[in-house]
């Protein structure tokens, strides 16, 4: 069958931008960080980024771009053994990942619709958080929301890789950059973000520890759409010609600015407004609405917000649903449409799931004290996707080193000064390293 292909080399940089820069950046970076000490966690988060994370990176697209086949499959034809399991703990993450995710996404669509009806406009955290919480403990509402989001997830995915993926980030992201910086300069200029901005910006070293080392590494891997085989999907359909590390790069260093200006909204509104920085999920949703009013024109900008964060959320879900979508066309040797329809379907119902677990079904208790949505979330970012990361590393730096070496430079074409240190981090570092994080924080 013949391979979708990207249409253009800034395409492909838009369109795994666009997987990685989603709810990942604005909705949990910033109440990670709240939950996770600020300061503390923003410095280990950024360590791991631009070591890491890269470095994995780079491997995704070079194992990708050397198969030419989603993950799965991508590993039964470069070595096989044991190795294409790594590529299906990918493709169970990526469902969890989206039914939990495809009902923050149907919340940001109820948000543009209910900013638009005025029902935002106030700067009372109280009935901003009573309003929340309300709304996604709801038995039908979030629902009907996730079923929207969902849909729209088959429907971009249906249209296929160029058509659907590409073009939509090319005109979204640059403006989902733009309104966050003007929201950044609105939020720490509030009276009393100042706190919030040394909270989030200056580290107390004493406050790292497993727990804080593990959610950073979490949120990296889920931040950057890594350790699940997203990158490797992306990767394939790449040309031959292309400059990985450069891509690698770029995309690495968008995610990680919008997350960074997300947080510079984030938590300097929630020390101005008075809220609580550990709130947990609900902290964009209620924070954000606070300084929108506090804003000129503030229903409108919180409109706009809003949609565009959707779009967002929509450019990374779609990566998410093309990971088992391909796995079922190149494994299962199903069609598009139906393997679309397939696995939509199912994640949408597990979806259910957890957005009851938000409300009437939130006494059942999954992995400790979570209920499904948060275990779901926590056993797919905080070990699963390591996990993927420690397999695709090793598959490197150990299984195919020569040959993902020179896929990565495309044949030499594309020669990187730093692919000693990326092959060093591939064998030794980002192996022990996760390891140890996954073996401490837990
Ligand atoms: N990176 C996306 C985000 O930050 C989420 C995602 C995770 C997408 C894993 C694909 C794979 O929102």
């Amino acid at each position: 069958m013949q391979r979708g292909h990207w249409g253009s080399r800034i395409g492909f940089i838009l369109a795994a931008t666009g997987s990685a820069v989603g709810l990942g950046n604005v909705w949990k970076f910033p109440y990670t960080a709240g939950n996770s000490g600020g300061g503390a966690f923003l410095i280990v988060y950024l360590a791991i980024v631009l070591t890491i994370g890269v470095s994995v990176m780079l491997s995704e697209f070079a194992v990708g771009r050397a198969a030419e086949r989603s993950p799965v499959s991508a590993y039964k034809k470069l070595k096989g053994g044991a190795w294409p399991l790594a590529g299906f703990v990918g493709v169970i993450a990526s469902v969890a990942i989206l039914s939990f995710y495809s009902v923050v996404g149907g919340w940001t669509i109820a948000y543009i619709i209910k900013s638009a009806g005025g029902l935002l406009s106030t700067s009372d955290a109280e009935s901003l958080g009573g309003l929340f919480g309300g709304f996604i403990s709801g038995a039908v509402e979030p629902i009907v929301y996730h079923a929207v989001f969902m849909a729209l997830t088959m429907g971009v995915v249906l249209a296929g890789v160029h058509k659907g993926i590409e073009r939509t980030c090319e005109v979204l992201l640059p403006m989902l950059f733009l309104i966050l910086v003007i929201l950044a300069v609105r939020a720490v200029t509030l009276p009393g973000a100042m706190e919030g901005v040394a909270f989030y910006l200056v580290p107390d070293f004493s406050k790292i520890n497993g727990e804080v080392l593990n959610a950073a590494l979490g949120q990296a891997f889920f931040s950057l759409s890594l350790g699940m085989g997203a990158m490797i999907t992306y990767g394939s359909y790449l040309s031959h010609k292309e400059n990985l590390p450069q891509a690698a790069i770029i995309v690495t260093l968008a995610d990680m600015s919008v997350a960074i200006l997300a947080g510079l909204i984030i938590l300097p509104a929630v020390f101005a407004f008075g809220f609580d920085p550990t709130e947990g999920p609900g902290l964009v949703f209620i924070t954000l609405p606070a300084v929108f009013g506090q804003m000129p024109a503030g229903v409108f900008f919180a409109m706009l917000f809003f949609l565009l964060l959707t779009i967002a959320a929509l450019t990374s879900s779609v990566s998410l649903l093309e990971v088992v979508i391909s796995y079922l066309i190149d494994e299962k040797k199903m069609n598009r449409r139906p393997a679309a329809l397939l696995s939509g379907g199912f994640i949408f119902f597990v979806g259910i799931a957890c957005s009851l677990s938000m409300g009437i079904w939130g006494d059942i208790k999954f992995i400790g004290d979570r209920n499904l949505f948060d275990s779901l979330d926590y056993l797919s970012s905080n070990i699963l996707l390591p996990l993927g990361g420690i397999a695709v590393s090793l598959f490197v730096g150990w299984v195919i080193l020569p040959r993902a070496t020179q896929e990565a430079t495309s044949n030499g074409a594309h020669p990187f000064a730093w692919v000693k240190a990326w092959q060093f981090i591939c064998r030794f570092v980002a192996p022990i390293a996760i390891a140890w994080i996954l073996y401490s924080g837990i």
